[in-house]
């Protein structure tokens, strides 16, 4: 086989974790060279939520095409690739072997590295993308539809998990209570986008674990407060929407306590935040707020990429490839994956 080496020249990076198909281009001098997403959300749509399978085979259909399109408005030719970065976990085993197998193939037929990168790192490092420079020592809020954690990040790579959901994500909770209150698939956004025409405070959910130390979470409880709420109610659209608000109010909330807390016991002055539930407006204002009050300055991505997208992958395998580091030529995923066991940077 034929000698496997770094060379110099832009990332392609693939994500194909769960119901998103992300590709990208990323440049270490230049940046972002161009990205594309293709959504699944219609296709998923019927049954209430991500059917893995018909994932799996959606990626298929779509990622080789993707891949063309995001080249040609990188103005690049394949040959120029210095590298293929793809989320190889966490996530759904078949969707993620998709991207692996695309990539670890490209890969392999070009003779340049592929790099198998940690979905919520991507997440964590998103807000990289951005022009404004960003650099460790931060404490990073993920919250997205699988993961709910405050993580301690002193380098790239020097990750502490400082509190992590003990049941339901914050994204989770989000999706379960909008399909309780008769929402379309994806909940989260639409729960959003309803909470926003409601004035809050017709009722008091509970600020789940809030009242004893730590830096964990517990989400369902709440959950189960919205459904007996929701029971009990006339059911009307104002209702849906009053509750809507009071259930995100009570969500953010404990959110930025928790932040808050965390940046105190760790004495960071950075927070970034990422993952899904990053795209919800309430959430970054209210975090922009506690940062003013309590003296740390507050970054989120953009709100393209704080859902799945390529870029972020891109970005993560681009930094890591120039640490030198990248991986045997295995098709191999992991569908749970912890993001402390990864390695520092050189
Ligand atoms: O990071 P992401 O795209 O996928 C995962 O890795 O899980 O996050 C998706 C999650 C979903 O649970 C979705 O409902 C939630 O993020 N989400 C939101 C908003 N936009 C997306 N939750 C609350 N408010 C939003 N605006
Ligand atoms: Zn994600």
């Amino acid at each position: 086989m034929a000698s496997i080496n770094a060379k110099p020249g832009p990332v392609l990076g693939i994500e194909t974790s769960c119901d998103e198909t992300g590709v990208a281009v990323y440049d270490r001098g230049r940046g972002l060279l161009a990205h594309a997403l293709y959504s699944q959300i219609k296709l998923h749509a019927d049954y209430g939520g991500v059917v893995p399978e018909l994932a799996s085979r959606d990626h298929v259909r779509k990622l080789l095409p993707l891949i063309r399109q995001t080249l040609a408005e990188a103005g690049m030719d394949i040959k120029d690739l210095g590298g293929v970065a793809y989320t190889a976990g966490p996530g759904l085993v078949g969707a993620l072997l998709v991207g692996a197998a695309a990539a670890r193939s490209l890969a392999w037929a070009l003779e340049i590295p592929a790099i198998a990168v940690h979905h919520m790192e991507g997440h964590l490092l998103a807000p990289m993308l951005e022009p404004e420079p960003l650099e460790p020592p931060f404490v990073a809020l993920l919250v997205s539809g699988g993961h709910s954690m405050l993580i301690d990040v002193e380098a790239v790579g020097r990750y502490r998990l400082l509190g992590d959901t003990l049941d339901d994500a914050a994204g989770e909770a989000f999706d379960k209570t909008a399909k309780l209150m008769g929402l379309p698939y994806p909940g989260g956004p639409a729960l959003a986008r309803l909470a926003e025409t409601a004035t809050p405070g017709q009722r008091r959910f509970s600020r789940p674990m809030t009242d004893r130390p730590g830096l964990d979470f517990s989400f369902s409880g709440l959950k189960t407060q919205v459904l007996l709420a929701w029971q009990d109610s006339d059911q009307s659209d104002a209702t849906r929407a009053s509750i809507a608000r009071d259930f995100e109010e009570a969500i953010v909330e404990t959110l930025a306590i928790k932040c808050r807390r965390a940046m105190l016991e760790t004495g960071r002055r950075l927070l970034v935040v990422a993952g899904g539930v990053g795209a919800n407006r309430r959430l970054r204002s209210q975090l922009a707020e506690a940062g003013a009050a309590d003296g740390f300055v507050t970054r989120f991505p953009r709100l393209e990429f704080c859902t799945d997208n390529g870029a972020m992958i891109a970005l993560a395998g681009s930094i890591r490839l120039h640490a030198g580091q990248f991986n045997d030529p295995q098709i191999r995923v992991f569908p749970r994956w912890d993001l402390q066991s990864l390695p520092a940077l050189a």
